[in-house]
């Protein structure tokens, strides 16, 4: 209850900021003004009007994280029917202090995303870094908890990153030569097909270097009767979650789909072993974005999101594939997520 009326009073701030002219825009480029007049980002543009085009329609996931699905997205994991962020947490809570024992005193940790939840506080009290460094696409988000983050180790050098983490980033000079934890939780791999996290792990490696190690969670295959409700929740969060792509694309991009006649789809596809979100239309609509006219006939979908699960042989052969040895694996008493620590080795040439 409490996380729908955070994700509602949230959503209602969100609504204000967006009574903005034709083109403004009210996510993070805009952070300086309420509503700053810009053109429409050209990179969401081109995937939006590629993805109505295509067959079967499919926008690119990453378009979620404007301010309000990134506020939605907080709401969902405190969500009782999605279990991921509790197992996590549980699981890094009991592991922590395995993870320092193995990663030793004063590595630097750097973060594959924002690490606004609650389970960056947990790694750093337990590994006593000499630096953070959170790497985020995201800047608003990221000075957000970078903030939040410096309130609570006043003692600890925060160099936020803001940029893309699928591929290789310089870090911060100041960090030296200190050994690295990377630390990628949330199963946001899962959120990729193998090949593209193939190619993350691999970007991961080169940012970190030779060496380094990564703390990376992955959620498990499961039962559907627990993982669709964690995709498809009662209190409906995640539709609304789904559905804010639709308000992003009218709002941003001079759009004007009835987004009343899209309902949210969770499935699992068995075949690729993930849970694919869609977002389904009710009956026939048409609609223009950015001026270009689109017709979506009843029953149709425009496929949104893929979390791909794996089993505990299936993580630890993608990590190898990612050139990462996993070194140690830690999971619940239910075997339903999977925090595993790896490290970047030279492959030897031969076995
Ligand atoms: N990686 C998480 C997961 O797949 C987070 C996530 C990404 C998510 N997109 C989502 C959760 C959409 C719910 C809905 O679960």
């Amino acid at each position: 209850m409490a996380a729908r009326s955070e994700a509602r009073s949230r959503a209602d701030a969100g609504q204000a900021a967006i009574a903005c002219p034709v083109g403004a825009r009210a996510d993070s480029a805009s952070n300086d003004t309420e509503c700053t007049v810009s053109t429409p980002n050209p990179a969401f543009r081109a995937d939006v009007l590629a993805g109505l085009s295509a067959r079967p329609r499919a926008i690119p996931a990453r378009w979620f994280y404007d301010r309000r699905g990134s506020e939605l997205f907080e709401a969902i994991t405190h969500l009782p029917e999605y279990y991921l962020t509790r197992v996590e947490r549980s699981i890094l809570s009991a592991h922590a202090a395995d993870v320092a024992r193995l990663t030793g005193p004063g590595c630097v940790v750097v973060e594959f995303g924002s690490g606004s939840s609650a389970k960056t506080p947990l790694l750093l009290s337990a590994v006593d870094p000499s630096a953070y460094v959170p790497i985020d696409i995201s800047g608003e988000f990221l000075r957000e908890s970078a903030a939040a983050l410096a309130k609570q180790f006043p003692e600890l050098p925060i160099h936020p990153v803001e940029g893309d983490f699928m591929h290789r980033l310089e870090l911060p000079p100041e960090i030296g030569d200190a050994r690295r934890l990377g630390f990628f939780p949330g199963s946001t791999i899962g959120n990729m097909t193998a090949a593209a996290a193939v190619d993350l792990l691999r970007a991961m490696a080169d940012t970190l270097g030779e060496g380094s190690k990564l703390l990376i969670g992955i959620d498990r295959i499961k039962p559907a009767n627990v993982l669709i409700p964690a995709y498809d929740d009662a209190q409906g969060v995640t539709a609304e979650f789904n559905l804010n792509l639709l308000h992003r694309i009218n709002r941003e991009l001079d759009g004007n789909l009835p987004v009343g006649a899209f309902r949210h789809v969770a499935q699992w596809n068995d075949t690729e072993a993930r849970i694919e979100m869609h977002l389904e239309t009710t009956h026939d609509v048409a609609f223009t974005v950015d001026g270009h006219p689109f017709a979506i006939s009843k029953g149709k979908t425009i496929h949104t999101e893929n979390s791909h699960k794996y089993g505990p042989r299936d993580a630890r052969l993608l990590l190898r594939a990612g050139a990462w040895t996993p070194v140690a694996e830690w999971t619940d008493r239910d075997g339903l997520f999977a925090l595993i620590l790896a490290e970047a080795r030279p492959v030897p040439a031969a076995p």
